[in-house]
């Protein structure tokens, strides 16, 4: 018995060290201790009290005996408190285990979202400052090629010098072509349009954030027009757009409030409303908080609302925030039913003309 209390000890010990947050090798090394002790006390019971008696040492065998019961009972009492221990924690610890593996797949979701995000903004800025860059050289450029021309038409210049002139001239227009190819191809990238579900949309990012819903305690109220509301989208585009005014809600939302989710479409229009029980925006930086780098928060950057508002009007939609200090904030989406059109797959470009 105490050679097999031992090895249950050691195992326990073993599996413990290879895992120290495991709640069940814990409940192992605490019950295989039990054992031991119950098995050493078993033994003062059974090996060592005929020993004694038969041996005449009578009265260290009445200072044993009740040790021995003592030892006993402690370890019941032991093995019974631990197992009730475990009992209680273990549906816990399997929660967390849950929760944990929950949150690495949000993380995982958000790291995909935040990639597709940045090399959005990348993209735009990269083109954008290229666009910059390419108007400032080539207006020089015009001046140059123009100037060595007219210097050429009016002054009687050496032939070598002329020849260098030309040569100039020959430069700029090269550079020139350059900047034009260069322009012409930032602006031929273009963003896929398709005819698409919004409500598909939607719910892809209800999944994304349902489980942020429940770790914060916040309840959901998701109306979705009954019918399939599709119209030309970038889903990229409109998915980034949409997570992001969820998110806002999400942050300025206390557990246990409220987001409601919406959409509805008339003859006219298609709609989606998000609306939270957060404290609302305080009149004072209502105004602002379209501006890029506008936050009241630590650690963000203020960049959601700018983007949600450049990809909604890229839509050909508007964005109108109903915000009411201490009730709650309620964001429109509205998109016009030109835009709903069916439509084959289409583009518009990377860069506004
Ligand atoms: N639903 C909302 N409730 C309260 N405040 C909001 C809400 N949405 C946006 N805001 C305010 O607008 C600011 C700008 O939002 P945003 O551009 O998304 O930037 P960020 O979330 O990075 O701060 C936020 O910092 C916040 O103060
Ligand atoms: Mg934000």
């Amino acid at each position: 018995m105490i050679i097999l209390a031992i090895r249950c000890l050691t195992t326990s010990l073993k599996l413990y060290r290879i895992n120290r947050e495991n709640a069940l090798w814990h409940y192992m090394v605490w019950l295989s201790s039990s054992y031991v002790m119950y098995s050493f006390s078993r033994v003062v019971g059974h090996i060592v009290k005929p020993l004694l008696i038969a041996t005449g040492h009578l009265e260290l065998w009445r200072f044993l005996d009740p040790l021995s019961g003592s030892l006993n009972n402690f370890t019941f009492f032991l093995v019974a408190s631990v197992s009730l221990f475990f009992i209680g924690i273990y549906p816990l610890y399997l929660k967390i285990i849950r929760e944990e593996r929950q949150i690495e797949e949000i993380n995982a979701e958000l790291t995909e979202m935040n990639q597709e995000l940045e090399t959005l903004v990348a993209e735009r800025t990269m083109a954008l400052m290229g666009l910059t860059v390419a108007d400032q050289v080539r207006n020089p450029a015009a001046v140059i090629g123009c100037t060595c021309k007219r210097v050429l038409a009016k002054d009687a210049l050496t032939p070598e010098t002329a020849g260098k002139m030309n040569s100039i001239i020959d430069e700029c227009k090269k550079l020139e072509t350059v900047v034009e190819n260069f322009e012409y191809l930032l602006r031929s990238r273009r963003s896929i349009f398709r005819h698409e579900d919004i409500n598909e949309v939607i719910r892809g990012i209800i999944t994304l954030t349902e489980k942020e819903f429940s770790l914060k305690g916040l309840h959901l109220d998701l109306r979705l027009s009954q019918h399939p509301l599709k119209m030309n989208i970038e889903r990229n585009l409109l998915r980034v757009a949409l997570f992001h005014v969820i998110r806002n809600s999400i942050d300025a939302t206390q557990p246990g409030g409220l987001i409601s989710v919406a959409s509805t479409a008339d003859s006219d229009t298609i709609t989606i409303t998000l609306s939270d029980t957060g404290p609302g925006i305080p009149g004072e930086i209502r105004e602002k908080i379209f501006d890029p780098f506008f936050t009241t928060k630590h650690h963000k950057f203020g960049m959601g609302l700018p983007l949600v508002k450049q990809i909604v009007s890229e839509h050909l939609g508007d964005i109108m925030i109903q915000s009411e200090k201490g009730k709650g904030t309620t964001v429109t989406i509205s998109f016009p039913v030109r835009w709903k059109e069916t439509q084959k797959a289409n583009s518009v470009p990377l860069i506004p003309s």
